[in-house]
């Protein structure tokens, strides 16, 4: 499966399935100035492997896969049952039947599953006890020639660093996430439990145009 870039036309078709104004505004600036969508997608060519997205928020992530023409089946799975909501309805509203969502808290209840599994941005709202249990229980829902493709920001002394602190706590006082976080974790945290279930990792910096200190790791079965 080759995947293409998509138009601006076909992120902003994405952003109109959105019921709500504000999450219209949130899907258009995101889709057309996050490189992380774009990432995943690179790391997920060339396999017809079904996808679990986990802290999914609204979907963005099927939705994106699709406008690149890769088309497989995508999980999401979030504990904000508002979000999940508004995932549903959109895949509704775009007519993909095999798009599906629950609520959950990824915690205690993460969902059977085989395939590929994507962590974006979810890390830092756990301890770092949660944050290795997480690690091990997605990288043990990945499958032969799967991938566990995680977006972190990684904790160093780089401004960055600070610079995304102060955003996700911004994000939290704009009522835009449920929880501040927690722990950021960092570079060895993430690797270990991957290496320990067997997955080989790479790990590059997922910076764009952005000031946030957003690594993208993989790991690879
Ligand atoms: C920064 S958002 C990222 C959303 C999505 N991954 C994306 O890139 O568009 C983090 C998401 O993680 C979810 N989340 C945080 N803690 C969670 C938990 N314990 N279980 C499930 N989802 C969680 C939040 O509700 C939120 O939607």
């Amino acid at each position: 499966m080759t995947a293409r870039t998509p138009s601006l036309k076909a992120l902003d078709a994405i952003a109109r399935l959105c019921a709500r104004r504000w999450d219209y505004h949130y899907t258009r600036a995101k889709l057309r100035s996050d490189p992380v969508y774009g990432a995943v997608t690179e790391a997920l060519q060339g396999s017809s492997l079904p996808v679990l997205d986990m802290g999914c928020g609204i979907g963005l992530l099927g939705h994106y896969l699709k406008a690149c023409g890769h088309s497989v089946p995508v999980t999401g799975f979030d504990y904000d049952e508002r979000k999940i909501r508004s995932a549903r309805h959109m895949a509704a509203a775009a007519g993909h039947t095999d798009m599906s969502f629950s609520a959950g808290d990824a915690r205690t209840n993460m969902p059977d599953f085989s395939g590929h599994v994507v962590i974006l941005d979810i890390l830092q709202f756990f301890t770092s006890e949660q944050q290795t249990s997480l690690l091990a229980a997605a990288a043990a829902r990945v499958a032969l020639g799967g991938r566990l493709i995680i977006r972190s920001t990684l904790r160093d002394d780089s401004w960055r660093f600070q610079v995304t602190v102060l955003g996700d706590h911004l994000a939290k006082l704009t009522r835009w996430m449920k929880a501040s976080p927690t722990s950021y974790p960092d570079a060895e945290q993430i690797r270990r439990p991957l290496e320990q279930a067997g997955l080989s990792v790479s790990l590059r910096p997922l910076w764009g145009g952005t000031p946030f200190n957003n690594y993208l790791i993989i790991g690879q079965r």
